[in-house]
């Protein structure tokens, strides 16, 4: 069985953007420490562009083969004319309103987003899939999420994009590890309790 990974970065106060989502004020937490680490042990979650500019492009994936994005978080690369964000990973955008796709390498995935998911993590597979957000996927994943890996950046924001746009439900989690970073970030990660 595949993990389904949410890969998010967050508010103190659990917020992963502004509240129309914008991330933007997090990058600067993206320093020469941190990204260290998110190159060594996550870079298939920089984008592609990302890793073309720094030269990692053929960097061999670590944890995760496949990315499933809502249609709003794809939206930002393919606003900029990228229409394949992750080409190093096999990429599947959630949308009922996108009629095909905008590229061989990303497939749709239009009904049946939890049989679809269930059937990726079904896959004979030693790496994982990368749920990158946003919140309204991630909250209708919930209960398929098997790990989380959190990026927490030292801000609070008040009110903002959350990390679940789902209704009050306790899910329990176990933690696994917590890095610490000197500019103040962590990365908590947990798996799920079933
Ligand atoms: N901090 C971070 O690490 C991080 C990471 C990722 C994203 N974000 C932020 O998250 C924001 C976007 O999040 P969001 O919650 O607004 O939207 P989202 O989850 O990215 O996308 C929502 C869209 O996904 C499609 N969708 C959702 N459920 C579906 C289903 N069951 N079947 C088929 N399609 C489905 C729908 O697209 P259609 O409308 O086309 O039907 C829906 O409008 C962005 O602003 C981004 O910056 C932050």
């Amino acid at each position: 069985m595949r993990k389904l990974t949410y890969f998010i970065a967050c508010s103190i106060d659990g917020f992963i953007g502004d509240p129309g989502g914008d991330a933007t004020t997090m990058y600067r937490f993206v320093d020469e420490e941190f990204f260290e680490f998110l190159g060594t042990e996550y870079p298939e979650t920089i984008a592609t562009p990302g890793r073309r500019s720094i030269g990692i492009d053929d960097r061999p994936n670590q944890k995760f083969d496949t990315i499933i994005q809502g249609r709003a978080s794809y939206d930002i690369a393919f606003k900029e004319g990228i229409t394949s964000p992750y080409a190093h990973l096999r990429e599947y955008v959630a949308s009922r309103t996108l009629e095909e796709s905008p590229d061989p390498n990303v497939e749709i995935i239009a009904d049946d987003l939890v049989g679809k998911v269930r059937a990726l993590k079904a896959e004979d597979g030693e790496f994982g899939i990368y749920l990158c957000g946003g919140s309204v996927l991630a909250g209708e994943l919930l209960d398929e999420i098997d790990e989380l890996v959190i990026k927490t950046y030292p801000i609070v924001l008040g009110t903002g994009m959350p990390m679940f746009g789902s209704g009050f439900a306790v899910t329990d989690f176990e933690l696994d590890s917590v890095r610490t970073f000197k500019n103040g970030a962590l990365v908590r990660t947990y798996s799920r309790k079933r």
